[in-house]
């Protein structure tokens, strides 16, 4: 978005002052959140523009510098003045097509700083902060100007100068498996370069994310590690080493510092929609979250390929059976993976072999959608590009076409590859702003194809789901697969302890849960299994949102399973989301309220350590009954041992029961809360405290 307008908000108290001189009252205007807790101030210091942040009084971000340097020009971090300060005022609900919440307030304070610089050429940068109650963003903006129009940004050097040496949950930067890293916890001074959204935890009592909001035309920032504990904005480059080419007048992402006092008030902070543009959809009904099988952990654990062969998944046969299964238990849709034709040898790295409108011999696309359709099921299409960039946009287009002839709404897509291979064939990053465009374009033209989208190896979230809510899921961590195939055995039992608070701060992730065989049985990975009890595999779908999410065990590992009731229950639109307990790494406690029912729901997993929470009810409608239909570990279960053991029972609660939640080592507790029928009165024992 090149042309941008002032936010297109209602500015409610709003007033001007002007400045011209270089005294440093005039040249630090201050601004705080609506409920005055967070200080920001804004300093120039002998023309160099810096920023600080407190919060309580409490120092969070210490004198921090601003700016940029650019390709054949003076540096564009020094030497400003002040020439305008403008504050504003903005509060307004929104509602989300879909999401975590039905509504979001966007309260803020905006302080917008216009600067200039003070040589003959006078160029203008302007900075416009944004204080919030949980946090603050900020951007930069290169207004129209005479000294500054086609420009490449070489380095932004915004800097975050932590004000003490506190932890942090990070994953490296420039690494094979992009997003795909365990998070690591370190002192600030021991980062090198890391991904965002970093969750840091100060040790006397708040909880910060440093990320971005609203990743447009722009290198997605990564954090390194400067001076003492100072991290400095890393921008991913082009292959040639220019960070950003640009134009004005345009602007940068917001750079944002969400602020807790709990982990859970980080999972419940909106701060990073809220720097995101509005809807650009007028037509919504398309957009459904919704729930879906596949064809796919077949390929993961061993049974089917991708490819041709015996082994291959995606024949039309197999198709139908996925299809039965699914309209049996009421699914969405059916992901098909390995349909087309490009799969055979090493596709990852042969991506230019991938064909998006044309199916393997043995997989009738025809007869498969007609008879999906015919049971009231929709087929999920799958694009793996192979990172293979200009064979993708070649076809883009007509593979949209091709699944909309076919009936095909959603379509998941793949970028598996180290380095992507550009249209013109230079080798970028999947990070860089080469990429960042990419991805855009492809949310772009499905959403005029309404198609949705749940895309692999993405860009990291930033928000866009705002703008563009057809952009429903994506992965940027390690997923369900690696359980599957990855090292040392799959992910780790507290992996998913840790994601909420760090990678899912970004938005939301296709994990992939409900694996019911945790044993797997991949004959090449023996070792590998999914480190959990399947209690924990239920909770999950509560714990790691996703607005598309899947069921992802093959279908005979589901028959006669009552735990999969809960797999069939579960919602995946919320009208409400809270987090009654939480602690990275070790446990956390999810609940939310379906948006379209009365219904509630519990997602309670823990780390290899058992552990009994308490969350009180307070929540659910005082004046009536519920059930609470329970899949808890039973008491003997363990994620080692004996990670089957579930206990499904039911009791009537009401909003004054304290529901204890005993978690296995390595387990988990899955809950749905339906309004009690009458004649569940006499048959369902009442809880007891
Ligand atoms: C990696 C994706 O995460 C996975 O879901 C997919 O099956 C493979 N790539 C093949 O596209």
């Amino acid at each position: 978005m090149k042309l941008f307008t002032l936010c297109s908000s209602i500015l409610l108290g709003m007033f001007m002052s002007w400045f011209t001189g270089c005294s440093s009252a005039e040249n630090s205007p201050a601004i705080a959140s609506p409920d005055g807790r967070i200080h920001l101030t804004f300093q120039l210091k002998d023309g160099v523009p810096f920023y600080t942040v407190s919060r309580d009084g409490k120092d969070i971000i210490t004198a921090s510098k601003l700016g940029f340097l650019l390709k054949n020009g003076p540096p564009f971090n020094r030497n400003f003045k002040v020439v305008n300060s403008q504050e504003s005022s903005y509060d307004q609900t929104w509602t989300q097509v879909w999401g975590e919440v039905k509504q979001i307030r966007n309260h803020y304070n905006q302080l917008r700083i216009e600067l200039r610089q003070n040589d003959p050429e006078a160029r203008q940068l302007v900075i416009v902060f944004r204080l919030f109650d949980d946090g603050v963003g900020f951007r930069y903006e290169f207004p129209e100007q005479e000294h500054l129009k086609d420009f490449q940004i070489m380095d932004e050097q915004t800097e975050f100068a932590l004000a003490g040496d506190y932890d942090a949950w990070w994953i490296p930067v420039y690494r094979y498996h992009r997003y795909e890293y365990i998070p690591q916890r370190s002192p600030i001074s021991q980062l090198d370069t890391v991904h965002t959204p970093l969750t840091i935890e100060t040790g006397d009592g708040l909880y910060l994310c440093i990320h971005e909001a609203d990743l447009t035309d722009y290198a997605s920032m990564t954090l390194i590690g400067s001076a003492g504990h100072k991290l400095r904005c890393d921008l991913v480059p082009w292959s040639d080493g220019v960070k950003v080419k640009t134009t004005a007048p345009t602007r940068t992402p917001w750079r944002t510092i969400q602020i807790a006092e709990k982990p859970g008030d980080l999972v419940t902070s909106w701060l990073v929609m809220n720097l995101n543009e509005p809807n650009l959809l007028q037509d919504v009904s398309w957009i459904k979250p919704a729930k879906y099988i596949g064809i796919w952990w077949g390929m993961h654990m061993g049974k089917y390929t991708w490819g041709s062969g015996s082994k291959h998944g995606a024949t039309t046969a197999n198709a139908k059976k996925y299809i039965d299964f699914a309209a049996k238990h009421g699914f969405y849709g059916v992901l098909i993976e390995g349909w087309n034709i490009g799969w055979d040898g090493t596709w990852w790295q042969n991506g230019s072999l991938f064909h998006f409108t044309e199916p393997h011999p043995d997989f009738d696309i025809g007869e498969v959608t007609r008879y999906a359709h015919s049971k009231g099921v929709k087929i999920i299409g799958h694009h793996e590009t192979g990172a293979d960039i200009g064979n993708y946009e070649e076809q883009m287009e007509d593979a949209f076409r091709f699944c909309k002839k076919y009936g095909i709404d959603a379509v998941k897509t793949g970028y598996v590859g180290d380095h992507v291979v550009s249209a013109s064939g230079t080798s970028e990053w999947h990070h860089g702003q080469y990429m960042v465009e990419h991805y855009r374009r492809v949310v772009k033209l499905a959403a005029q194809y309404k198609i949705m989208l749940d895309v692999h190896e993405p860009i990291k979230d930033t928000g866009i789901r705002r703008t563009w809510p057809n952009m429903m899921t994506r992965e940027g961590a390690r997923g369900q697969e690696y359980n599957a195939w990855g090292e040392n055995g799959g992910n780790p039992v507290d992996y998913l302890t840790i994601l909420p608070f760090t990678r899912m701060l970004a938005g939301p992730m296709d994990y992939t849960p409900g694996i019911f065989n945790l044993k797997i049985g991949n004959t090449e990975h023996p070792e590998n299994r999914v480190k959990g009890t399947l209690a924990k595999e239920l909770a999950i779908y509560v714990v790691i949102y996703s607005p598309l999410q899947m069921a992802a065990d093959l279908p005979e590992n589901y028959e006669n399973q009552p735990a999969f009731k809960f797999i069939e229950d579960v919602a995946v639109d919320w009208d409400t989301t809270l987090v009654p307990h939480g602690k990275i790494g070790d446990y956390i406690t999810t609940v939310r309220k379906d948006r379209h029912s009365d219904d509630w729901y519990i997602g309670s997993i823990t780390d290899e350590n058992g552990r009994t929470l308490e969350v009180p009810l307070n929540f659910l409608d005082a004046d009536r009954k519920y059930v609470a239909e329970i899949y808890a570990d039973a008491a003997d279960a363990d994620w080692q041992n004996n990670p089957l053991a579930i206990d499904i029972h039911q009791v009537l609660v009401d909003n004054s029961t304290v529901l204890k939640l005993r978690l296995a080592p390595g387990g988990g507790q899955a809950v749905r809360l339906r309004p009690a029928a009458e004649k569940d009165a006499g048959t369902i024992p009442p809880y007891e405290n």
